[in-house]
């Protein structure tokens, strides 16, 4: 299957990088971000605890998620929802239970088997979800750097934002990602590492693509 994996934090560019090498390589992209996040938007609609494991992955397992442009939840545009501050405060506590990321690995396989491969952005699709990806980066910037982004995605969005509450958030989630027990956010032994913040975005889908092209020639 044709499959560039990107991990890395928050900020360090995913979302942007994996649209240009899609688009390069004739590939969809697929956002597991966004998956963890509607099922973090399904658990609060709920009600229920986001430290309870049973709950969250039961919420995992009933959520249809679409992907498209928009983000779909069992019919229901969440797009803008699942970037507000309610979901990006739990998504880590939700994402580190062990059956949510059963059950949204399986969903993400499924996915990137139906569309003919993809490029996939998380944090643990390198290490976890595509093991065998032609193209594995891991995709870095200095923590100011991304935390100044994310200040400008959420002007942009509408959203007030401060430098250096956004800094913190960043961290927080950091920690958690990097620290939690399953799939933890950590570099795959055969990853590209590149670092955004001292990379032009052309050179950072240049040096992918071109990477993919060579594999894909040598197969
Ligand atoms: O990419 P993002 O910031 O929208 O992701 C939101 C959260 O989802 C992130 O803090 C950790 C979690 N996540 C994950 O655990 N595994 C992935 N493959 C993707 C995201």
């Amino acid at each position: 299957m044709r499959v560039v994996a990107i991990d890395g934090p928050a900020g360090a560019g995913k979302s942007t990088i994996a649209r240009a090498v899609a688009e390069a390589l004739g590939l969809e992209v697929l956002n597991t971000g966004a998956m963890y996040r509607a099922v973090t938007y399904a658990v609060i609609m709920a009600g229920a605890d986001s430290t309870d494991n049973q709950a969250c992955t039961s919420a995992a397992s009933a959520a249809n998620i679409e992907l498209s442009e928009r983000v779909m939840l069992d019919g229901l545009d969440i797009s803008d929802e699942i970037r507000g501050s309610l979901v990006t405060k739990e998504v880590s506590t939700v994402s580190a239970h062990p059956g949510v990321r059963e059950v949204l690995v399986a969903k993400q396989r499924l996915w990137a088997s139906q569309h003919g491969g993809a490029v996939v952005e998380g944090r643990d699709i390198g290490t976890v979800v595509f093991p065998d990806a032609l193209v594995k980066v891991f995709l870095t910037a200095s923590d100011a750097e991304r935390a100044r982004r994310r200040v400008i995605d959420e002007a942009s969005a509408g959203r007030e934002a401060n430098f250096a509450e956004v800094e913190a958030d960043l961290a927080r989630r950091d920690a958690i990602d990097s620290g939690r027990s399953v799939s933890p956010l950590i570099e795959a032994q055969d990853a590209l590492k590149l670092d955004s913040t001292t990379m032009t975005i052309d050179q950072v889908v240049e040096t992918i693509v071109s990477e993919f092209l060579t594999r894909e020639a040598l197969q």
